[in-house]
């Protein structure tokens, strides 16, 4: 008898485990009608600076580094935030885009 409620106990917590682990969308790939469409232009505007969000686009995906703290005032070892840093990531950190994949995605950079 202990052994058969132990037993369902157990189905009963893995069951609960997995219905709170089920989601439809993983929350860090928001759904496409989901995403902003931003010109560079309209990009700059997002310079972490007074409050105002801080979006760095790499190649054509746009990244919220908002609350990073690392990107203070959408700034980040002399990089702005506001602009395409695609030449930059890949060229000049030593970390490469692999840090990315920490940055929710927002939107993607459009031709004006
Ligand atoms: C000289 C240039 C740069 C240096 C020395 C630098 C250095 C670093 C270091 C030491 C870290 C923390 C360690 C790590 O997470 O691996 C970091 C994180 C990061 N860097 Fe850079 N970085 C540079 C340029 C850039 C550029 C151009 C971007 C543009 C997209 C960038 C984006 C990031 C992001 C998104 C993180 C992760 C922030 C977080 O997890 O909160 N970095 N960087």
């Amino acid at each position: 008898m202990n052994k058969y409620l132990k037993m369902v106990l157990l189905i009963l917590i893995a069951s609960l485990i997995l219905v709170g682990c089920s989601t439809d969308s993983p929350a860090e790939e928001p759904a496409e009608e989901e995403l902003m469409e931003l010109t560079l232009e309209e990009l700059a505007e997002f310079d972490g600076k007074d409050g105002r969000k801080a979006y760095v686009a790499v190649d054509g995906v746009i990244y919220d580094f908002t609350d990073s703290n690392m990107w203070g005032q959408g700034e980040h070892n002399g990089y702005e935030a506001g602009q395409d840093l695609t030449e930059e990531i890949k060229g000049a950190s030593p970390h490469g885009v692999s840090v990315l994949s920490r940055m929710p995605i927002v939107g993607r950079l459009i031709e004006d």
